[in-house]
């Protein structure tokens, strides 16, 4: 794992952004695999501004999102879908036919995941963007996940939805199962960027890094990964 030490959120908006140009200019028909939460929304504000001052053009890129809550529709402002255009899809010259993330609505999970996986094997990633949970979740992998897992459905643990409230009116308002990439669809990417921002990453990011190869620390499957970018914050990387 190449690991790159920033000074705060700015520089690592910076620092992701450039990564994940650097795959979008070499080919202009990448796979992007994104991802939702605040760490990435910084990456993506400054591709938007990159995309309006230099003209870098999303015509034939393809991205496909890691999660989203089960029982959102894709217009709900809290599902991942929503997201991605709000943060990102809006405002660059992507194609939304070209945007995929699981159906929230789906009334057959199994069948759900199943679907995404043979769009996952039909739109081999160049590049897989994470952030990574306190508890060292990537994605909503919690801990304890078979490593051997691709897309699958999860109820969201009593952390998660916690920390996930933030983003709603109540805790009560916060879906209580999602839909994710597993591990394995996460390893299938070319290259893997993964994001931390804060000292309450610290920990996870340690443990990432240093610890051993563990399904209790889902992240730590990146270790295996021949071509994963670590990019951590001075408060994130306090413990390295
Ligand atoms: P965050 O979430 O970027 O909002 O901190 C990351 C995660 O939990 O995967």
């Amino acid at each position: 794992m190449r690991i790159v030490i920033v000074k705060n959120a700015e520089e690592l908006a910076a620092k992701a952004a450039e990564e994940a140009l650097e795959v979008i200019r070499a080919k202009k028909d990448a796979v992007l695999g994104l991802a939702t939460g605040s760490t990435p929304v910084g990456m993506y504000r400054k591709l938007i501004e990159d995309h309006k001052k230099n003209g870098t053009s999303y015509r034939l890129v393809k991205a496909v999102n890691l999660d989203e809550y089960i029982g959102l529709s894709p217009e709900n402002d809290q599902s991942y879908r929503y997201f991605m255009r709000k943060n990102l899809f809006d405002e660059i010259d992507i194609d939304l036919d070209n945007t995929y993330i699981e159906n929230g609505l789906a009334a057959d999970e199994k069948a759900e995941c199943a679907r995404y996986d043979a769009l996952l094997r039909s739109l081999p990633r160049d590049l897989q963007v994470l952030g990574i949970g306190a508890n060292g979740h990537i994605a909503f992998n919690e801990p304890g996940t078979p490593f051997s897992e691709k897309t699958h459905a999860v109820s969201l643990t009593e952390n998660t939805i916690e920390m996930n409230s933030r983003f709603f009116k109540s805790k009560d308002e916060v879906p209580r199962r999602a839909f994710t990439m597993g591990p394995k669809s996460i390893m299938e990417a070319k290259k893997i960027l993964i994001l931390a921002s804060g000292a309450s990453k610290a920990d996870a990011v340690f443990k990432t890094v240093r610890g051993e190869v563990t399904e209790e620390v889902p992240a730590s499957i990146l270790q295996n990964h021949p071509n994963c970018v670590l990019i951590a914050d001075e408060e994130a990387a306090s413990l390295l």
